[in-house]
């Protein structure tokens, strides 16, 4: 053991009893680089986030240059800041109307945290409902609203008047009544297993809503951005949420949440009384100048294109792999794949056995038979096609 491995565990709080520990010496595209010099294919994107692979040059020179001007100046909405007033209006031009107001967060939990909050207040009620498998983060009003018993059950009591209803179940829709401040959903599942709703799904979510006068909040922070194949993943059932909640690419790499709403809904926040959400480091300028030239190269390159269409040649090749080695099936959409196994051991032995050939990948937090795909939307052919043979080659090796 190496002295820096050796402080990591004593030093740095451990949360889970396997940590992948890779020794970070450099990260570069879909590349992360370990100090013996042991490349890794990034096929997570560090969970989402690096959907531009690992330090774009665009987003490293925008640090620079933003960093050489000013760091942090005020709690976020008191100064106009460049880097924040201009992603903003570039996120309110490319996000679906009516949604042009943004509030900055450092992360996606604090994005959920203000999109509860803007409900509430806004309603002027107090009941959520949000969907069993979900997850939004693991602060407080977050995890209240985490479809996962296991970890909820910890930290209870938590906020009251949760109701969670079955994903992609259309009777339980009837559940949601006049008395619900609003609905959280991801559009798609993605701790919960990948698991894409059937197309009428989420349109009549929208409708039950409308009916109701509860607000619909889609958790966009793996599905936005890209990944899906649209800019966010609602486009592709042409439903447009009440708020949109960002996150972890967002930032390029950088830590930033947003929620987006309408002005309407959005001006809950400005009064009675003024400064009751605020934030120090939300949409922090060098942060916003990262996401900003991050949002610039996945709009000038097209990269939701680009992730539909390398999605579905990986798709294609991982589903002539399915019945070896005990994977049993493959969803996806864009860039946003899982993978089934027959059982949990078996799961947790595959992503054990790529990690060692150089392949990162994981299990989902709720479903343990699920491998979770979703590797930067610039990834080439060339590096599809090396997972895919290393992979081909463990499966065929475990029968
Ligand atoms: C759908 C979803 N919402 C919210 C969060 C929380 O984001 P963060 O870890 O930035 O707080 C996550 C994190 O994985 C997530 O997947």
């Amino acid at each position: 053991m190496t002295a820096l491995r050796d402080d990591f565990f004593r030093y740095v709080c451990q949360t889970s009893p396997a940590p992948l520990g890779i020794e970070v010496a450099r990260a570069h595209g879909c590349v992360v680089v370990d100090n013996n010099g042991k490349e890794y294919l990034d096929l997570l994107s560090s969970i989402g986030v690096a959907s531009l692979g690992h330090a774009h040059p665009a987003v490293v020179q925008a640090i620079k240059d933003q960093a050489d001007r000013y760091l942090h100046t005020m709690v976020y909405g008191e100064h106009i800041q460049q880097p924040q007033v201009r992603l903003a209006r570039r996120l309110a031009e490319v996000a679906p109307a009516p949604l042009s107001v943004t509030y900055f967060t450092n992360s996606g939990t604090e994005a959920v945290e203000g999109a509860l909050k803007t409900a509430r207040k806004y309603s002027g009620r107090s009941r959520f409902v949000s969907f069993i498998g979900g997850f939004h983060g693991d602060t407080f009003g977050s995890l209240s609203v985490g479809g996962n018993p296991l970890y909820r059950a910890p930290f209870e009591p938590l906020l009251p008047s949760v109701t969670f209803l079955p994903f992609n179940d259309m009777a339980a829709l009837a559940m949601i009544d006049e008395t619900v401040a609003a609905v959280i959903i991801e559009p798609i599942q993605g701790e919960g297993g990948v698991r894409i709703p059937n197309n009428e799904f989420l349109p009549q979510l929208r409708r039950r809503c409308n009916e109701v006068g509860a607000l619909l909040i889609f958790d966009e922070v793996i599905t936005g951005l890209g990944r899906t194949g649209k800019l966010c993943a609602c486009e592709q059932w042409g439903v447009v949420p009440d708020i949109l909640v960002l996150a972890k690419a967002l930032g390029g790499g950088m830590p930033l949440g947003a929620f987006l709403s309408t002005p309407e809904i959005m001006a809950t926040l400005s009064s009675d009384p003024p400064l009751a959400h605020v934030t120090t480091f939300g949409g922090h300028p060098v942060c916003c100048a990262a996401g900003l030239a991050s949002l610039e190269v996945i709009l000038r390159e097209d990269l939701p294109r680009r992730a539909q269409r390398s999605g579905d040649e990986l798709l294609r090749k991982l589903r002539v792999l399915v019945g070896a080695g005990g994977f049993i099936g493959v969803r996806g959409r864009g860039l946003l794949i899982g993978m089934d196994f027959a059982t949990p051991e078996v799961t947790k032995s595959f992503v054990q056995t790529c990690f060692a050939q150089g392949l990162i990948l994981g299990w989902t937090l709720h479903r343990d038979t699920v491998v979770r795909l979703a590797p930067p939307l610039i990834i080439s052919a060339e590096q599809i096609e090396q997972a895919v043979v290393i992979m081909r080659e463990i499966l065929r090796r475990n029968g």
